[in-house]
C-alpha cells in the first residue's frame, strides 16, 4: 500500500483511488488492486467498481475548485 492515500475525482468519470483498503459494510476487506476506480455515475454493473459504463450513459460532472 502506498504511503499516501489519494482520491482523484475524474472529470465525467469515476473516483480514482490509490493507496487505501476497501471494506464492505461489515468491515470485511474487498479485494482490490493498489489503484482502482469506484463508480460515481451509479450505472456500473460491477459496483462498487467502475466498469466504464459512465462513457456510454453520458455521465457528466466536473469539480470546479
Ligand atoms: S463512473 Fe464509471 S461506470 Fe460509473
Amino acid at each position: 500500500m502506498a504511503d499516501e492515500a489519494v482520491i482523484t475525482v475524474r472529470a465525467d468519470g469515476p473516483y480514482l483511488i490509490k493507496g487505501v483498503k476497501l471494506v464492505n459494510h461489515e468491515g470485511k476487506e474487498i479485494p482490490a488492486p493498489e489503484t482502482f476506480a469506484l463508480c460515481r455515475c451509479g450505472q456500473s454493473s460491477k459496483k462498487p467498481f467502475c466498469d466504464g459504463t459512465h462513457r456510454t450513459v453520458g455521465f457528466q460532472h466536473s469539480v470546479q475548485l
